[in-house]
C-alpha cells in the first residue's frame, strides 16, 4: 500500500456515508457471526499497535479483544513505558511503529498529535480519543441506535453538558449522517463550531435550557462534566454544570420511544441519575459493547477494503 492510498479515521468525517452504512451492515454480521461463536480470522498475521496517553478501559479492551477474535494480534503500549514519554518526537515514533505493525491506535491529547502521527505513518491510524475527538465511540453509538431504532437521518440527539470530545464528534456526525443535535450547555461551554470540525450550524441548534433540547429528542445523550486532561477544572465545572443533569423529567420530555446513550465511564448523581443510566431506556449497556463490533468492522475495512461476504 502506498502512503496515499492510506485511509485514517482521525475524525469522523474521514468517512462518508456511503461508507458508514457499510460499516453499520458489516457490523452487524460481524456481531451476529461472533455471537454464533463462527470463527472468523481475516486479519491472521496482523498487528494492531495501541498507543494510550489517558486511561481506558472499554477502548482497549474492545480494541485487544476485536483484533485477537479477527485472528490478528495487539500490542498495548503506553507513553510511560515507551521513548515517547521520554520526549521521542511523534513523527519519529510513527516512522518506526508504523514499519513493524500493520495498524495503530492512539489515544492521545491534542488532535494535533495524532494528526502528526498519521501524517508519518505507513498504516491506517485510528483516533481512539482525543481532546477534540472520540469518532469510534460516536460510531458504535449510531450503530447502536441504528440496531434498534432504525436508520438515525432526520433524527433529532439531545446533547446535555460539556462541548467535549463526544460533543464535537456527535456534531460532525450529524453533517456526515444528515440529523439535528440540540446541544445545551452551560454558559461559558458554548460549541465552538471551528474546534469541533463543522462546516456550519446547520446540523445543530443550541438552548440555554436543557430540558427545551430534550423536548422530542429521540436520543438524549450526555458525558462526564471534566474529561480527561481538565481535571484542574473540577471545582469550577461541578458548580457550572450542576443544572445539566439528565434525569426522568428530561427523559420525559423526550420522544415516545427515546433511548439515553452515555459513553461511559458515568458519575450517577452528576451528569446523569442512577434512575435514567439504569433505566429502561438506557441503552448504554449495548453502546459499549458494539464498541468491540463496530471497531472490527472498522479495522477490516481499513486493512482490506470492502468485503462482499
Ligand atoms: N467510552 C470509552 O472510550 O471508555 P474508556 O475510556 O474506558 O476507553
Ligand atoms: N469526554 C470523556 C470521554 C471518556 C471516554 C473524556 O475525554 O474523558
Amino acid at each position: 500500500m502506498t502512503k496515499t492510498e492510506i485511509r485514517h479515521f482521525l475524525r469522523f468525517r474521514d468517512l462518508d456515508r456511503a461508507e458508514f452504512e457499510y460499516l453499520f451492515g458489516r457490523a452487524r454480521i460481524i456481531k451476529e457471526r461472533f455471537k454464533r461463536y463462527e470463527k472468523y480470522h481475516p486479519l491472521g498475521d496482523r498487528t494492531l499497535a495501541m498507543i494510550f496517553e489517558k486511561a481506558s478501559t472499554r477502548t482497549r479492551l474492545s480494541f485487544e479483544a476485536g483484533m485477537h477474535q479477527l485472528g490478528g494480534a495487539a500490542i498495548y503500549l503506553n507513553t510511560r513505558d515507551t521513548q515517547l514519554g521520554r520526549g521521542e518526537p511523534v513523527e519519529d515514533a510513527a516512522e518506526v511503529i508504523s514499519r513493524m505493525v500493520d495498524i495503530v491506535m492512539i489515544r492521545t491529547f491534542e488532535q494535533s498529535i495524532i494528526e502528526r502521527f498519521a501524517s508519518r505513518s505507513r498504516v491506517p491510524v485510528i483516533n481512539g480519543l482525543t481532546n477534540e475527538y472520540h469518532p469510534c465511540q460516536v460510531l458504535a453509538d449510531i450503530y447502536t441506535y441504528v440496531e434498534q431504532r432504525g436508520d438515525i437521518r432526520g433524527k433529532t440527539v439531545a446533547w446535555i453538558g460539556d462541548s467535549n470530545n463526544m460533543c464535537n464528534t456527535w456534531l460532525q456526525a450529524a453533517e456526515v449522517l444528515d440529523f439535528n443535535v440540540h446541544v445545551s450547555t452551560p454558559q461559558g461551554y458554548e460549541v465552538e463550531p471551528e474546534r469541533a470540525g463543522l462546516y456550519g450550524t446547520a446540523h445543530f441548534e443550541s438552548f440555554a435550557d436543557p430540558m427545551a433540547a430534550c423536548r422530542g429528542a429521540d436520543l438524549v445523550t450526555t458525558d462526564v462534566w471534566t474529561s480527561m486532561g481538565f481535571e484542574a477544572e473540577n471545582d469550577a465545572r461541578a458548580k457550572a454544570f450542576a443544572d445539566w443533569q439528565v434525569d426522568a423529567d428530561m427523559m420525559a420530555v423526550a420522544a415516545k420511544g427515546a433511548v439515553f446513550m452515555h459513553c461511559l465511564p458515568a458519575h450517577r448523581g452528576e451528569e446523569v441519575t442512577a434512575e435514567v443510566i439504569d433505566g429502561p431506556q438506557s441503552v448504554v449497556w449495548d453502546e459499549a459493547e458494539n464498541r468491540l463490533h463496530t471497531q472490527k468492522a472498522l479495522m477490516e475495512y481499513l486493512l482490506l477494503g470492502r468485503i462482499e461476504k
